[in-house]
């Protein structure tokens, strides 16, 4: 009943040679009639060239970052606005790295979120512990805490065009997965507590999981009932190991 989604990370790798070889090989290797949504997501500054390259086809595009902001003196920045202009159809807030390296709070999240939500883009909110949380059982309630930062400003309704991704912070470029029953666990918790304001929302909100998601990994992962998909990093830049995902992805509800 929802439709499984894989997402590739790109994070700041890429060229546009590069880009396009990953690309040509993607769809080459992508089967139509795999019943998923794929989108990738590379650097701002190739978001145009693979809107483009990638107009009409099965995969789509989305955006890492966004500023809070609708426009203005924002020296650096980028809007909501300027991405869909681009061709995106999809934009992460609340990546871990953002928050631990740029500083983004739940608050300035929760307005990157409703930014995107704005402009009819669909956000991917990420949210997920750090290794000492994780270690001081600290997990529900910091993912419970990421979560209502933005259902208090967007109210739970906006989750009907959103996406969750649950990210471990520890798992992330680690090698070290969430084993399929914690992903699971911290899923169902996340749906529980949505479900609690609106069980139909709830019902149909994909949560994806991402955190060293591989092709090896990924079959396993994606039979637990609520896990929805996976947002992909580092395996996202190999073409191969991006499809083996897609095709565990395919076979997984
Ligand atoms: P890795 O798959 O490289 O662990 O990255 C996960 C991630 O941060 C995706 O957004």
């Amino acid at each position: 009943m929802r439709r499984p989604m894989v997402a590739g990370n790109w994070k700041m790798h890429g060229s546009r040679s590069a880009n396009e070889a990953l690309l040509s090989d993607l769809e080459q290797g992508l089967k139509p009639e795999w019943p998923i949504d794929v989108v990738v997501f590379p650097p701002n500054v190739y978001l145009a060239d693979a809107a483009r390259r990638l107009d009409g086809g099965q995969i789509r595009v989305g955006a890492q970052d966004v500023c809070a902001e609708a426009g203005g003196a924002f020296t650096g920045q980028v809007s909501a606005s300027m991405l869909k202009d681009v061709g995106c159809q999809y934009v992460i807030v609340g990546h871990s790295e953002r928050r631990r390296l740029y500083h983004d709070d739940d608050a300035l999240v929760a307005r990157k979120f409703a930014a995107v939500l704005r402009v009819g883009l669909t956000p991917v909110l990420c949210i997920g512990e750090t290794l000492e949380e994780h270690e001081a059982h600290l997990t529900e309630s910091v993912v419970a805490r990421q979560l209502e930062a933005v259902t208090t400003m967007s109210g739970v309704a906006s989750f009907a065009q959103a996406i969750v991704a649950y990210e471990p912070v520890w798992a992330i470029g680690t090698g070290r997965t969430a084993s399929p029953q914690q992903a699971q666990a911290v899923h169902a918790h996340l749906r529980s507590r949505i479900a609690a304001q609106d069980a139909n929302i709830a019902r149909h909100l994909r949560i994806l999981y991402g955190g060293s998601v591989k092709g090896g990994n990924a079959a396993e992962l994606f039979s637990m009932p609520d896990v929805d998909g996976g947002l992909v990093g580092g395996a996202s830049l190999s073409a191969d190991e991006f499809q083996q995902i897609c095709a565990a992805a395919a076979v997984c509800h």
